[in-house]
């Protein structure tokens, strides 16, 4: 017989981790869709990027992110960070339990509704391609798709760097380089597998305009969504939640570029913790 379901109280908040600021774009889409959950960020902003560490050292962080979220009686984690999701999910599940929503089975899923080629892009970071999570989900949902993949190492650095904005000329010389095999491939359908990507989402846009952008961290929150009010466990509270953010480094810095891209003021709400022992 299979264990009876925990029951959960649907006031406890929600735990969303990222390596840094990447995973604000899927708490702007969280505002957007939930807003009256109540949210408890970590950025590991000491130890970002993840996508470049190996699979023990992702699982090591992960573990360590998802602990420190656990702290709080969080209601379920949503791994904004492809790297984490490809690399330690299923890891995680084991060794917690709470339920662990990741972007890249959502993300799948939409992409493979939307191509009609049969041809789909996926750029990431090296640890997400390594791990070929994005080509097992959609060759599972359909055979016939084709996904071709990119690693794009430079582009977390550069984000984590405020270099995201139209007209920058680095971010778009780096990002026309990695999209050039793309293009080549024509391919109808691009997923966004990393959470820092929405912010270059303009440059993507105006490089392949044929193409559909799918925004991996918000396929995250829609599936979320659903699985809350599937379960009954929407927050109930009739105001708008309350937020607070955690991360492992510069505070200041990561407050800078949160409050201008959430539009609302960070850095009152923003605290340094340690993991780990950094
Ligand atoms: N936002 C993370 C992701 O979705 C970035 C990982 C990194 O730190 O390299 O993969």
């Amino acid at each position: 017989m299979s264990p009876a379901p925990r029951s959960v109280d649907p006031a406890l908040p929600i735990g969303v981790f990222d390596s840094g600021l990447g995973g604000l774009t899927v708490v702007k889409k969280l505002l957007e869709q939930l807003p009256h959950e109540d949210i408890i960020y970590l950025g590991d902003t000491a130890r970002v990027p993840y996508g470049d560490k190996s699979r023990d050292t992702i699982i090591r962080y992960t573990r360590e992110d998802v602990r420190f979220l656990m702290g709080f009686g969080v209601k379920a984690i949503c791994i904004a960070c492809n790297t984490a999701d490809s690399m330690a999910r299923l890891q995680m599940e084991a060794e917690f339990d709470v339920p662990i929503i990741g972007a890249v089975g959502p993300a799948a899923r939409k992409a493979v509704k939307s191509t009609k080629s049969k041809r789909i892009g996926v750029i990431g970071t090296s640890a997400t391609v390594r791990s070929g999570a994005y080509p097992a989900v959609i060759e599972k949902l359909d055979p016939t798709c084709r996904v071709i993949q990119q690693a794009c190492p430079l582009l977390v650095p550069l984000v984590e760097a405020g270099r995201f904005h139209r007209g920058d000329v680095v971010v778009e010389t780096v990002l026309h380089d990695y999209l050039l095999p793309l293009m080549e491939e024509e391919i109808d359908t691009i997923i966004l597998g990393c959470t820092h990507y929405p912010l270059l989402y303009d440059i993507v846009a105006d490089l392949l305009p044929e193409a559909a952008l799918i925004c991996s961290g918000f396929a995250s929150v829609d599936f979320l969504r659903d699985k809350l009010a599937e379960t009954g466990t929407l927050n109930p509270q009739k105001g708008t939640g309350s937020h607070r953010f955690f991360v492992t480094d510069a505070p200041e810095r990561f407050a800078k570029h949160g409050s201008l891209f959430l539009q609302t003021p960070v850095l009152d709400v923003c605290e340094k913790v340690t993991l780990g022992g950094c």
